[in-house]
């Protein structure tokens, strides 16, 4: 019986939803703040790991809204502490639940595998009222390292004690699906805007545009 195991952040919860929700405010550059916000995140979790450092998910989406304010002098500084609030309670995409939903009725065992904080993670899934189509919400915070590192799908083979085949990893990060594809996960990417194809030799067993197509296609 697969467990079907779901990236976070860009997947689940939609990662420009913070900036979406205040986009007035923000005002014209507020796609680039986003833009910058999210790129300077995940490199800090890339960087931070290949020097064999830990910084927690949380500290360094602060960092990287502090450097996107800096490179962005348009938007009003102050408005740092409204977007982190929004990032805190980010909407989960419109399909999202809908999907959790049916593959728990389907009897399908469900997860969270994610670069961020447990606490960052309750706040999202209990935002999304998410919380009871899910078996476990599993952090990088237990060892300490960034996707994609084994040792993060590694939680995955430890929380289900399950063959790395009869996990189905869906992530619309695609360097998110070469890690899983690198142990042997069966990827799915959820590649919402037609992104071209990438990591040709770690590659998903599906390419899906949307979560909910989740539940008619076999794996
Ligand atoms: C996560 C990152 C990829 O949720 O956003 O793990």
């Amino acid at each position: 019986m697969p467990v079907y195991v779901f990236d976070a952040y860009g997947t689940l919860f939609d990662v420009h939803a913070a900036i979406a929700r205040h986009r007035d405010a923000v005002g014209p550059d507020a796609d680039r703040l986003s833009e910058l916000w999210r790129m300077k995140q995940l490199e800090y979790t890339w960087t931070l790991t290949l020097a064999g450092r830990f910084v927690d998910f949380w500290t360094l989406t602060e960092r990287a809204l502090d450097y996107a304010l800096a490179r962005v002098p348009s938007v009003d500084p102050a408005m740092r502490a409204r977007l982190l609030d929004a990032y805190r309670a980010l909407d989960a995409y419109p399909d999202a639940r809908e999907a959790l939903r049916g593959l728990k009725a389907r009897g399908k065992r469900t997860a969270i595998l994610s670069n961020g904080t447990l606490p960052m993670l309750a706040g999202a899934v209990e935002a999304a009222a998410i919380g009871t189509h899910l078996d476990a919400v599993l952090s990088v915070e237990a060892v300490r390292l960034y996707k994609p590192r084994p040792e993060v799908y590694g939680l995955v083979i430890d929380t289900f004690a399950t063959a790395p085949a009869d996990v189905v990893f869906v992530s619309s990060n695609r360097w998110d699906v070469m890690g899983a594809a690198a142990v042997g996960f069966r990827p799915v990417w959820i590649n919402r805007s037609g992104l071209p194809e990438e990591y040709h030799d770690l590659a998903p067993i599906r390419v899906l545009h949307s979560l909910a197509s989740l539940l008619d296609t076999p794996v």
